[in-house]
């Protein structure tokens, strides 16, 4: 049998020798993402001696899933990664399947993690039995871990139990934890006095109906005197312009009253666009509330895998909340760090016709505002990664019969297509901050109320931005783009 040591070393090696056949095509420049290799979700955010940690759920040995490892990563701003050797390895008797997703707290000094041990018990074409319990490990270092094994194994009927997300209330540890019971996707909340031992509380939140048969990825937090809780649910059914993805990602908003929590504002999409998934807050920061994402989605059509690495992370989000309990979203600040050159174009008016602006689109920080008061183009908008030989680009546009704002990848260089869209708000002006990359761009609406988040896939000619109006005048009241540098210190990141 292979010793510890030696199996993270494969797996450490398995990666860095993957990076060395990567194309870089589609690597982003603005974005995280593994030297090589699969990855997912999020996992174990955490400020930990003077480092943000970032783990995520990885592959090392191709751009397809395999069993789950959790890779690593630290970083001074959020901005710039210095990958790590992988951190967790599957192959314990409980998590011999995968090592699944959790989260990290700093206790004692030491990094704690906790996350999902995942085992197929049987699987034949139509029939799987799977067993998840959650496991524990902790580090001195928070570069090197030590497996303690399971902590909490649920009732028997139970097979889908997974994602805990672990943070400290007072002088206890609280743990939230995904569960499927009875077809009924719900989140499971246990204590801790010694974060070895755990008790079930209580069913925290559980689905509606069409809220989705297992809610993974439970994510559970204050926001000023509101409690958040986010969850990815699966198996909910599209319903008009909403829930149109393969799985959703959605937060409710409520306070604890009793020790229950009431619900305030009820299951909402977190991003409206068509990849964002299994997103995670960060510990260890009192301040502010940052959220990473994988900019993916299960099932969805992933270009890269054949170029030996496959999906990255949304850009940090700061999160906070309005007054009406909505989530508010804003590209964390320090991205002002990556603005390298201005271009800005004041009062803008088109007529039936378009703007080609003179910026490099393929990685940049875009703010539009349209005044929709004097707009009377039936479309008008901002084509993204485009092409003006094909003509091809993505389009983001309002739409004025239908009053709502489209994000439409389905003209874009190849790779997977489709299009959502929200109810325009209202008001006299509409604010759009756009994050431009290689593969990917993710739209801010009014100051971070919506957001629109996709991956695309543009040729390689494909960078230019161009501003537009079909059928009638469109007033622009402003454009900045922002220049923005590659968050990778050397041409290509290495370990
Ligand atoms: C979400 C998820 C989690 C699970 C992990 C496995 O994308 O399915 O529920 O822990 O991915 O990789």
């Amino acid at each position: 049998m292979m010793k510890q040591n030696e199996k993270y070393l494969k797996a450490t090696l398995g990666v860095e020798k993957l990076s060395l056949s990567l194309n870089s095509r589609f690597y982003p420049e603005l974005h995280f993402a593994a030297p090589a290799g699969w990855i997912n979700d999020p996992n174990g955010l955490i400020y930990f001696n003077d480092k943000y940690h970032l783990f995520y759920q990885h592959y090392p040995y191709s751009g397809y899933r395999g069993p789950m490892h959790w890779g690593h990563a630290i970083s001074d701003d959020l901005l710039h990664w210095q990958h790590l050797p992988v951190a967790l390895v599957p192959g314990e008797k409980d998590d011999v399947h995968g090592v699944y997703s959790g989260s990290a707290i700093e206790h004692n000094d030491n990094m704690v993690l906790f996350y999902t041990g995942h085992k197929v018990v049987e699987s034949s074409d139509n029939h799987c039995i799977i067993k998840q319990v959650q496991m524990m490990a902790t580090s001195r270092d928070g570069l090197n871990f030590e497996k303690l094994g399971v902590i909490i194994t649920p009732p028997p009927h139970i097979q889908h139990f997974r994602d805990p997300k672990v943070w400290r209330d007072g002088d206890i540890w609280k743990m939230v934890v995904g569960v499927s019971e009875h077809g009924i996707g719900q989140v499971w909340l246990y204590t801790s006095t010694d974060l070895v031992n755990w008790q079930f509380k209580q069913v925290l939140l559980k689905a509606k109906e069409n809220q989705g048969w297992m809610w993974e990825c439970p994510d559970f937090f204050q926001l000023g005197d509101k409690w958040v809780l986010v969850v990815s649910p699966m198996g909910m059914a599209a319903d008009g312009f909403a829930y149109n993805n393969h799985f959703q990602v959605g937060y409710f908003v409520g306070r604890m009253e009793n020790d229950q929590y009431i619900v305030e504002r009820d299951f909402t999409e977190l991003d409206n666009g068509l990849d964002l998934y299994a997103p995670q807050t960060y510990a260890g920061i009192t301040d502010r509330r940052i959220m990473l994402s994988w900019f993916s989605m299960p099932e969805s059509k992933i270009p890269e895998q054949e170029d030996h690495w496959s999906t990255c992370l949304t850009f940090p989000r700061e999160i906070t909340l309005s007054e009406n309990n909505q989530l508010i979203q804003k590209p964390i600040a320090e991205i002002s760090q990556l603005r390298k050159s201005l271009t800005q174009l004041e009062q803008l008016s088109l007529n039936d016709n378009q703007l080609i602006l003179p910026v490099n689109g393929k990685q940049c920080e875009l703010f539009i505002e349209i005044d929709l008061l004097n707009t009377q183009a039936e479309r008008a908008g901002v084509l993204l990664a485009y092409d003006p030989q094909t003509h091809k680009g993505v389009r983001l546009y309002i739409d004025k019969q239908s009053k709502r704002l489209y994000l439409d990848r389905s003209s874009t260089g190849f790779g997977p297509n489709g299009i959502r869209s929200i109810a325009l708000p209202d008001g006299e002006k509409l604010s759009l901050r756009i994050l431009t990359d290689k593969s990917s761009c993710e739209v801010f609406v009014n100051g971070g109320l919506s957001t629109l988040s996709a991956r695309i896939y543009p040729n390689y000619s494909a960078n230019h931005i161009a501003l537009y109006a079909e059928n009638g005048l469109a007033k622009f009241s402003g454009v900045r783009c922002w220049q923005l540098q590659s968050i990778w210190i050397k041409p290509f990141p290495n370990m």
